[in-house]
């Protein structure tokens, strides 16, 4: 009697799950006339909408936004909406047309095609915008990294994805429910304590990548895509404040090569003077990452050295500051510049110049102004310009020797060229007669 009793429960133990997956399933996918393709389920993919009997891609520009992505997932289902939004081979490339761009809707449009577009034909499949929906809240999530799989399932559909806290990496999972709540799982890997930031790749010590470190580990600072949308003015600030810069702009940059990294959506209250104080998701894959340009303190140069030329008396100038090497923009250079710059290197100033086929990297410092008394450019007045804005073509190249100026007015206007540039290449050969006179 006892044992048919447990049967019984456990027969209807199963009834029970069985009601309720087909509860979930009820997403009903069929018959629409958009699909995700290349994502773990349904709720994930790269967008194909289908247009008089054609499948074809959405093109991915700076305009497309979360409402756009929203009113997207809601042709899937209308209890859907959008948790996030991608573009690049994340969920592949796709074939054939590419049917809108500069999409820009509302968000509360049954379709697509009722939002103000352009035609896609100029767009590359390389752009396909890819979805990932979900029936829970955007706002209620709060991710400690990048969403990698979504998987439906009895209960609800997964959400899952790796972070990292420096040391270890995790794997993360929330749940949206069947009733539409959140649900998390897993193991949490933040909020994570920032030890310091520095910045990369840019052409001084105040530009270039955020990198913050974390446990005894450097990673970027990451943007998820859906930030072109928004503006967030905000909270890059924070990261200048922290060496105690000022801020003067940001951007987001794509990165060719996903890297893992750390920390990236970040909010900070406007007073903020560490990253540690602000709201943030750990992000373990980094797709874009964060860049600032800063300005503050003049810079500690520390070397100056002439390269390029036909010796170590010629050529252009590279000044170095810690592990970086930059040049000296032409603009408002004058002779008592040249002189402070040969001073350093043992030497009298004769000539200074611009190489303009140099235009590889931005100059380092701009607007120099030496009294010509300096022993050191650091005693100098100059600006930083960062990568950002000012781009300017050439770099200052000098000429120095032992002796005092060269008058090559004479030797200019001896060749009928009075505005001809001097190259560099000449002075050289100059700078050996000047030597022996
Ligand atoms: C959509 O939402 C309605 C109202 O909340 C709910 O009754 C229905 O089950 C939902 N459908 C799916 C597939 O989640
Ligand atoms: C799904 O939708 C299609 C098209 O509307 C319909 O033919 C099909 O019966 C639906 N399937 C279920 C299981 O409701
Ligand atoms: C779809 O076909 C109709 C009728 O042939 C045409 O008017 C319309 O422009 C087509 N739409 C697209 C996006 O090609
Ligand atoms: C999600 O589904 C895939 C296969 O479809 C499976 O390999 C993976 O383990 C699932 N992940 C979770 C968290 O259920
Ligand atoms: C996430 O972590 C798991 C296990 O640690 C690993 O197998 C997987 O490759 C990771 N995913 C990514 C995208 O790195
Ligand atoms: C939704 O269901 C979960 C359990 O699956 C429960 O913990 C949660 O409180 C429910 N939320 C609401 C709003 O009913
Ligand atoms: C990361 O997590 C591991 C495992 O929980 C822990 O041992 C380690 O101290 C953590 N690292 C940091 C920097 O918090
Ligand atoms: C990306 O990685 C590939 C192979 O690992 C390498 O050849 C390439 O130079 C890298 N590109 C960048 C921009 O780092
Ligand atoms: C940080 O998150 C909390 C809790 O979600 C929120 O109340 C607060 O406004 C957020 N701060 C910023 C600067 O976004
Ligand atoms: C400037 O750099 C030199 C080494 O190049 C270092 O010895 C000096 O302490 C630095 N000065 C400042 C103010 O950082
Ligand atoms: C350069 O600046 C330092 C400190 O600011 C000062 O001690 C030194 O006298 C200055 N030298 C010249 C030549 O101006
Ligand atoms: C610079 O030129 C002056 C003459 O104008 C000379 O006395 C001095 O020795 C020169 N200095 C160097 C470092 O060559």
């Amino acid at each position: 009697m006892l044992i048919i009793a447990c049967i019984l429960v456990v027969f209807w133990q199963q009834d029970s799950v069985h009601t309720e997956d087909v509860s979930v399933r009820s997403y009903n996918f069929t018959g629409k006339d958009i699909r995700l393709v290349g994502g773990n389920s349904e709720l994930e993919g790269r967008v194909e909408i289908l247009i008089n009997g054609t499948w074809g891609t959405i093109c991915y520009d700076g305009n497309f936004d979360i409402r756009d992505a929203d009113v997207l997932c809601r042709m899937l289902h209308s209890n859907l909406s959008a948790l996030e939004y991608y573009t690049g081979s994340r969920y592949g490339y796709g074939i054939g047309s590419i049917f809108y761009s500069q999409i820009a809707c509302w968000g509360t449009e049954q379709t697509i095609h009722m939002c103000s577009s352009d035609t896609g034909v100029f767009c590359s499949h390389l752009s396909d915008v890819g979805l990932m929906c979900t029936g829970c809240p955007r706002t209620a999530v709060h991710t400690y990294g990048q969403f990698e799989h979504v998987n439906i399932t009895t209960n609800g559909d997964l959400y899952t994805g790796n972070c990292s806290n420096g040391t270890s990496t995790f794997q993360f999972m929330y749940r949206c429910g069947l009733n539409g709540s959140w649900e998390e799982y897993g193991q949490k890997c933040g909020p994570i304590d920032v030890r310091d930031v520095r910045f990369v790749g840019g052409v001084g010590p105040y530009d270039g990548g955020v990198e913050v470190l974390v446990g005894d580990t450097w990673g970027p600072v990451c943007g998820y895509s859906y930030e072109n949308g928004r503006s967030y003015y905000s909270f890059a600030a924070v990261f200048c404040t922290m060496k105690g810069l000022k801020y003067v702009t940001h951007r987001t940059t794509w990165r060719q090569n996903t890297t893992n990294g750390f920390i990236g959506h970040v909010q900070c209250p406007s007073n903020a003077d560490h990253v540690n104080s602000c709201n943030y998701t750990t992000v373990y894959l980094c797709t874009y990452q964060l860049s600032v340009a800063c300005e503050g303190f003049p810079l500690n140069i520390s070397s100056v050295q002439l390269v390029g030329g036909s010796s170590s008396f010629d050529g252009r100038v590279e000044l170095r500051v810690a592990d970086r090497i930059g040049t000296i923009s032409p603009n408002k250079f004058e002779f008592e510049d040249a002189t402070v710059l040969c001073k350093m290197i043992g030497l009298n100033a004769s000539l200074f110049n611009v190489d303009y086929a140099y235009s590889v990297r931005y100059p380092m410092i701009r607007d120099l102004q030496c009294s010509g008394q300096e022993s050191h450019i650091n005693n100098c007045t100059y600006t930083t310009p960062h990568s950002f804005t000012n781009y300017e073509k050439g770099a200052v190249t000098l000429l120095c020797t032992e002796c005092g100026r060269v008058n090559f007015d004479v030797i200019i206007t001896g060749r009928g060229l009075p505005n001809t540039p001097v190259k560099t290449m000449d002075l050289g050969v100059i700078s050996k007669s000047a030597d022996l006179w």
